[in-house]
């Protein structure tokens, strides 16, 4: 499979890993690059890539067909991934998780199925994830995700892309057409917005400040390398099958306690640096994904996110590219932390 593919959310932090992945290893593809640059989506994220004969950027909102329609007759394509991701910003305010994520997909969907005289584009791929499932007990470590798991989602983020989830499950369902959706675990590497707890804890570090650890830290989450996750999207991009369901997962499953000292030890830094503060609202306590299903018919499996090497890697990313994150950080992020945390120093 190859031709032209619609991407949303290229410039948020695994669609600029995404579009670089899909560039440099299936010459194949072309990328139209759809992003509306909201608080997270950054043109930075990918200034190498700007003039590469195979890539085009357009900015725009998914919840506005006039803008979708037309990019979907040169779609070959699609691969859904411009959504609100962030569970705390969803507990605050869960309208914008609504609008982005269920309408929005509602919206690409439609226009993907209308597209060519209604023949529709070729395949359409929906980026979902892990939080679907809900969570599973500490005290039962046996247990995984599989697709077959109950969808059963704890925070309004989870709830919105549970909805999308379902929609493309009814779009193949009744109009026939071609739809794959992954479901993948916690990303992890560069280009990753400060809000989430990698770069978050990585950045405050670099400043001297205190990391802000939720609970009793015992949550657990698989980390998986987002180049892993990207090579996974391509294989059932090109692989899967329509109607289908596949878990992404990284193999990797960590407290955040262990998390955050593995940080501190990359970092040279002690255990004073952590600040336990409450709890967030509903906090699912772990994650788990059994990637069987994926490995078995389509053979892949996460190679990049083995710990803790991959994590140092990242960790050395952000220590790297300060200016990224301080012009990313002084945007619209700074009075969102603020209103969490206080002002930054
Ligand atoms: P996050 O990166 O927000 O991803 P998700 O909620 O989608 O799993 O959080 C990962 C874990 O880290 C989650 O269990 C919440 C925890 N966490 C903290 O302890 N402190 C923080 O400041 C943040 C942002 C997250």
């Amino acid at each position: 499979m190859s031709g032209t593919m619609l991407l949303t959310g290229g410039c948020g932090f695994i669609g600029s890993n995404f579009v670089r992945f899909v560039l440099a290893n299936r010459p194949g593809w072309s990328i139209i690059n759809l992003d509306s640059l909201s608080y997270s989506g950054n043109l930075e994220n990918l200034t190498d890539i700007e003039g590469h004969p195979r890539y085009r950027f357009v900015k725009g909102d998914i919840c506005d067909a006039d803008t979708v329609a037309p990019l979907m007759e040169e779609a070959d394509a699609v691969v859904h991934m411009a959504a609100e991701s962030h569970v705390d910003r969803s507990i605050l305010d869960s309208r914008p998780f609504i609008v982005s994520n269920v309408l929005g997909t509602q919206t690409l969907l439609d226009a993907a199925r209308r597209a060519k005289g209604g023949a529709g584009v070729g395949r359409f791929l929906l980026v979902s994830t892990d939080e679907v499932y809900g969570s599973l007990p500490l005290e039962r470590p046996d247990l995984r995700f599989t697709e077959e798991s109950p969808l059963r989602p704890n925070s309004p983020y989870a709830a919105s892309k549970t909805s999308a989830d379902l929609l493309a499950r009814a779009y193949h369902h009744t109009f026939s057409m071609d739809i794959v959706v992954t479901r993948c675990s916690n990303n992890f590497g560069p280009y990753q917005f400060p809000e989430k707890v990698i770069p978050l804890f990585v950045t405050n570090l670099m400043d001297g400040a205190q990391v802000p650890l939720y609970g009793d830290g015992k949550n657990v989450r698989d980390w998986v390398h987002v180049d892993d996750h990207c090579e996974a999207v391509l294989t059932v991009l090109e692989k899967g099958r329509a109607g289908e369901v596949y878990n992404i997962g990284g193999n990797n499953e960590r407290s955040n306690l262990e998390l955050t000292r593995t940080i501190l030890e990359i970092m040279g830094k002690g255990p004073e640096m952590i600040r336990p503060v409450a709890d967030r609202l509903g906090h699912d306590r772990r994650y788990a994904i059994d990637g069987g299903k994926i490995e078995r018919e389509l053979g892949w499996r996460p190679t990049r996110s083995r710990w803790p090497g991959a994590l140092a890697a990242t960790v050395d990313w952000y220590v790297t590219n300060r200016s990224w994150w301080e012009r990313v950080r002084s945007g619209a992020y700074r009075e969102y932390y603020a209103r969490q945390y206080g002002a930054l120093s």
